[in-house]
């Protein structure tokens, strides 16, 4: 072995060996800590409320609740809450931690400043696996896609209201200058814990919101065009060609996700997500809308997942055009229940022809690009 391999496995700061990654395990530790013991300092200046540092020891009766395509969360007890908490875990101090405060952070700016139940409460770590996790509301729906799955006669005022709290929240997200980049069902829980009130008077149970920032980037920075991380079925035509995310690609999503509220439905459940599905996006696929969906919904809707970003509206005029329809929830609820029964049978049959590369995950996307390159290399 040669010097310098020699010198490249010790710590240069503590002399001690480094781990997996060429990390030094201590050192890492410590550089973390200090990272979150200055988040946790700055939000103390800046926030409502504290987020706040608690020990493993504070965490009990912990069980797993899901998993997405970057991490893993529990739900648990926790001694400093009446309430059920989250825990996500955001890396350890062996593995490549760049930006690991990242989500937290979007979390804090986007939640914690605007006074919202969903802030992140604080940070843990598991002192024997030297996992860090992100402690945050435990959201007892789960998933949008979960909730629609196994409610099937929500009326639209319901699904209204969901909307209506994603659009909210996407307006926030894109005020603080950040592109979620991740917007799909599994991103966005729901709680029948909190209700929507009007001067003090509760009007409607449950809120929907948009989770999971750990792919969220500022819009000024770096667009890496070339990996696009998602789940296909939501990511906008112009990405799956490589034209970066933007605030217009998050509005993509949110047309989909429409598309699923109105249908109870995951979209292309029969396909798989290649390559080739990209193409077909790019050129115009889109899943069939719902025939019985009030006619301002699918309007709203289909501009949401039209070809050209800059024909999109903002988050802000889909949240003003779901509510300035307040007064027309009723109306729908009649074609709801056509939709209702339609949704029970369908979901029978579905479960039987979804294709096996129809992911739902979060993962790293084949491209249009590389379809056409390998095309062109057999030609
Ligand atoms: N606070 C929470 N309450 C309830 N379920 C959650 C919560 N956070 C995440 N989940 C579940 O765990 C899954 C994965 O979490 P997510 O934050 O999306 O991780 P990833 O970054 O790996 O995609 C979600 O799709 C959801 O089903
Ligand atoms: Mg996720």
């Amino acid at each position: 072995m040669d010097k310098a391999s020699k010198t490249e496995k010790k710590c240069a700061e503590c002399d001690n060996s480094k781990g997996k990654f060429n990390l030094c395990p201590t050192c890492t530790t410590r550089h973390i800590q200090g990272e979150i013991d200055e988040f946790i300092k700055d939000t103390q200046i800046q926030a409502h409320d504290t987020v706040q540092w608690a020990d493993w020891k504070e965490f009990t009766n912990i069980k797993k609740i899901g998993e997405g395509g970057f991490g893993t969360v529990y739900s648990s007890r926790w001694s400093r809450s009446i309430e059920i908490v989250a825990l996500k875990t955001i890396g350890k101090p062996n593995e490549l931690m760049n930006n690991f405060l990242k989500e937290a952070k979007a979390l804090f700016h986007c939640y914690n400043q605007e006074n919202s139940c969903f802030r992140i409460k604080g940070f843990t770590q598991d002192p024997l696996s030297m996992q860090y996790y992100i402690i945050t509301r435990y959201a007892e729906n789960g998933d949008l896609r979960q909730y629609l799955r196994e409610n099937t006669s929500l009326s639209w005022e319901d699904r209204l209201y969901i909307l209506w709290d994603i659009s909210l929240d996407l307006e926030r997200i894109h005020k603080t200058g950040l592109i979620h980049r991740d917007i799909h069902a599994g991103n966005i829980l729901h709680t029948g814990k909190v209700s929507h009130a009007s001067y003090g008077t509760r009007v409607h149970d449950g809120v929907a919101y948009i989770s999971d920032f750990g792919f969220s980037i500022a819009a000024y920075s770096d667009n890496n065009t070339e990996e696009i991380y998602g789940v296909m079925p939501y990511i906008a035509p112009e990405v799956l060609n490589g034209h970066g995310y933007s605030m217009e690609s998050d509005i993509y999503s949110i047309g989909i996700i429409m598309w699923e509220l109105a249908s109870g439905k995951s979209p292309f459940t029969h396909i798989s997500h290649d390559a080739c599905l990209a193409l077909k996006i790019y050129d115009g696929l889109r899943p069939e809308p719902t025939p019985n969906a009030p006619p301002f919904y699918l309007q709203l809707m289909q501009s949401c997942w039209h070809k050209d970003p800059f024909k999109r509206p903002k988050a802000k005029e889909i949240k003003e055009t779901v509510m300035n329809q307040g007064g027309l929830f009723q109306k729908y609820q009649e074609k709801m229940q056509s939709i209702i029964e339609k949704q029970k049978a369908a979901s029978k049959i579905d479960n039987n022809k979804i294709d096996p590369n129809a992911i739902y995950k979060s993962r790293l996307l084949p491209t249009i690009t590389s379809l056409l390159s390998k095309r062109n290399s057999f030609k």
